[in-house]
């Protein structure tokens, strides 16, 4: 048995892989029987092993064989595609099917490691059933998933908003009829993530938007659609702030000043998805300013002209209004005081 290096650094830490490959090599020797099929089903029977070493309990999440294929034995891809050939033509192209890679399904037992032994099946296709996954119920789907994907970007998944919710990895990703990058369903994440957050994608198409129309940004820069320890699934930092300042450092402070909404958070005054005003603002500019400034002494409210004191339409300064003068909104250092002039 060779260990897999190569493209390890994708799926987590080569650390990892190589332990865990080595854990499953012992479980193979062990079992004395042909790695890993047998090692699957064995974990299977017994109950999961709380202090297992980690990737031992990876194997026994795979979710029991359907009854109708109890004693059935892997008869391999080739007796498969006689009959599933539409299936077979988008595994073949996924980097499922690297044979190379021996952390692949087709390394293993090919479609067999996720729908099941199949020999009962490929002899009787009516009375013995194979692991269906659009008929699986959430937490099973996932389990066949994440026997192998449970690292890195997915070691949060248990316990995650979409987890929680029902949501599979098949309600985004598909495995034999992908049609965008990281088999996607849709051709991208806006088309997928609208299937349940329209309202979210359609901000997009708003004025003023964070670049994923136009493709140098995805919807997966901010959110890590796998789980994070940020809330909403935000991929940097552990607040709403942090995952911001994690692209735009500048507004991170601490300043000398400090703008109290800034520091509570970001979008008190911009929207992430996108706006119809100027720089993602949730209102215009001096609208925005005047939610909280009413008292001040200085421009009071909307209502009451201001600087051009002459001019009943003072108050319709629009543009860049206020922060034509309090242009270091975010916080300033100026020794000049607090009303971030500069
Ligand atoms: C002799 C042809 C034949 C062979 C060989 C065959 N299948 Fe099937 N398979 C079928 C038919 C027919 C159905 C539809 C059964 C139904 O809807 O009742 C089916 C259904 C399925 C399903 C849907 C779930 C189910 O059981 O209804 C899966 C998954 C599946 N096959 C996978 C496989 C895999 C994996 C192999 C190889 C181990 C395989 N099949 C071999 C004919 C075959
Ligand atoms: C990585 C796990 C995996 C592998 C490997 C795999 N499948 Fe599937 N299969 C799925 C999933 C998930 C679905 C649900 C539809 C989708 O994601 O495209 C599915 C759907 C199917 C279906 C339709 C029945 C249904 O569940 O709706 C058949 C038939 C099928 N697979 C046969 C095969 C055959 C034949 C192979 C090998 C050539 C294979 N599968 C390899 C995961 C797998
Ligand atoms: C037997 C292990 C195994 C199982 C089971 C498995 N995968 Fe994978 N998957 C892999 C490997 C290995 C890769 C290649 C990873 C890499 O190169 O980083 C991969 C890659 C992927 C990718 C990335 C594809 C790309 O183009 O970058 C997606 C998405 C994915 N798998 C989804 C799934 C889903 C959904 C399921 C369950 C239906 C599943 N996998 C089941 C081993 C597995
Ligand atoms: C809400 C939609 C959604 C769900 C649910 C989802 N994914 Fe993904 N997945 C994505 C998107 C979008 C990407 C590409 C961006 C990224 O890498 O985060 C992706 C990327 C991936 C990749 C490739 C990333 C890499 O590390 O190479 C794998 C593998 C993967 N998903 C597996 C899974 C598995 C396994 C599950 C279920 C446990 C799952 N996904 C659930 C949307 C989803
Ligand atoms: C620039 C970073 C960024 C991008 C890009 C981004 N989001 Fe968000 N998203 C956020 C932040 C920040 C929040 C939290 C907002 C809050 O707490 O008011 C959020 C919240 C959400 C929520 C939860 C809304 C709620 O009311 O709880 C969903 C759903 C969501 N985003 C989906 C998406 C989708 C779909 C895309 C791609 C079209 C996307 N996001 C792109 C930063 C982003
Ligand atoms: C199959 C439906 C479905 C799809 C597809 C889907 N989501 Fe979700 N998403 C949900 C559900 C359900 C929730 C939980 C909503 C709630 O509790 O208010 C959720 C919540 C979220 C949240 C908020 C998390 C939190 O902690 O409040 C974010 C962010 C999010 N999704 C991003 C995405 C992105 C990005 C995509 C596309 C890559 C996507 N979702 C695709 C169903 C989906
Ligand atoms: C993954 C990196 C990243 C994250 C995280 C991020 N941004 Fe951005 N932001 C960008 C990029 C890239 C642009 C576009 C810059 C350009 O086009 O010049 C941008 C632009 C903006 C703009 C200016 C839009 C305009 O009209 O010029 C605002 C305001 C903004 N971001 C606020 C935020 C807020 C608030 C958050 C947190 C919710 C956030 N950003 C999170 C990368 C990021
Ligand atoms: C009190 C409201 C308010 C808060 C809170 C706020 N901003 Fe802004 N932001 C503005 C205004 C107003 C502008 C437009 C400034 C201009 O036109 O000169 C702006 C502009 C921006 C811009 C684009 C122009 C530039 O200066 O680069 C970015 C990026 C930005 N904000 C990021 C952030 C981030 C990140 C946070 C949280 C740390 C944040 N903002 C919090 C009001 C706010
Ligand atoms: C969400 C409420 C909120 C919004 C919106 C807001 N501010 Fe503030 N602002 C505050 C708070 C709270 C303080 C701190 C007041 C204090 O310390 O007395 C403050 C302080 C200030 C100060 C310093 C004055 C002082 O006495 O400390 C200036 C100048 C200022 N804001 C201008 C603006 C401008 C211009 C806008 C619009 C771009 C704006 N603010 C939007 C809440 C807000
Ligand atoms: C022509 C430049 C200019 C414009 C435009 C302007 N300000 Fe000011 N603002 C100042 C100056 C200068 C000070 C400092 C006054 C002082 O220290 O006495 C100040 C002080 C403030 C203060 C702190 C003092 C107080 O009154 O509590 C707030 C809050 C404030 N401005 C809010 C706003 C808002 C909201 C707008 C837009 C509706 C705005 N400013 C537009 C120049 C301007």
């Amino acid at each position: 048995m060779t260990i897999g290096r190569g493209r390890g650094s994708r799926m987590g830490p080569t650390v990892w892989l190589v332990f865990s490959v080595l854990v499953w090599g012992v479980t193979f020797v062990r079992a004395g029987a042909s790695w890993p099929a047998a090692a699957i089903t064995a974990a299977a029977e017994k109950p999961p092993v709380v202090k297992a070493e980690a990737p031992k309990v990876a194997q026994a999440q795979m979710p029991a064989d359907p009854a109708s294929t109890a004693g059935a034995t892997y008869v391999g891809e080739d007796t498969c595609v006689t009959c599933h050939a539409p299936q077979q033509a988008g595994y073949d192209k996924s980097l499922h099917h690297q044979k190379v890679d021996p952390r692949t399904p087709e390394a293993l037992k090919s479609c067999e490691t996720c729908h099941g032994p199949g020999s009962k099946h490929a002899a009787d296709p009516e009375k013995s059933k194979l692991r269906k996954f659009s008929t699986l119920k959430a937490d099973e789907a996932n389990a066949v998933c994440t026997t192998c994907h449970a690292s890195g970007d997915h070691a949060l998944w248990a316990g995650s908003k979409h987890e929680a919710r029902g949501v599979t990895c098949i309600s985004c990703h598909s495995v034999h009829n992908a049609k965008g990058e990281k088999q996607l369903k849709e051709e991208t994440q806006p088309k997928v993530c609208a299937t349940c957050h329209q309202q979210i994608v359609n901000k997009l198409n708003r004025f003023n938007h964070m670049p994923v129309r136009e493709d140098k940004m995805q919807c997966s820069s901010c959110h890590n659609t796998h789980g994070s320890a940020n809330v909403k699934m935000l991929r940097a930092g552990t607040t709403v702030d942090g995952a911001c300042t994690s692209c735009h450092a500048e507004k991170r402070g601490p300043f000398l000043w400090e703008h109290a909404p800034v520091v509570n958070a970001c979008v008190t005054c911009h929207d992430p998805h996108g706006s119809s005003n100027d720089r993602m603002l949730v209102s215009k500019v001096p609208f925005l300013c005047q939610r909280c400034h009413v008292t001040s002494r200085h421009p009071p409210t909307v209502y009451d002209s201001f600087i051009m004191k002459n001019s009943s339409n003072g108050n319709k300064l629009t543009g860049r209004g206020c922060v034509i003068c309090h242009s270091q909104i975010h916080g300033s250092n100026s020794p000049n005081g607090k009303a971030f002039l500069r």
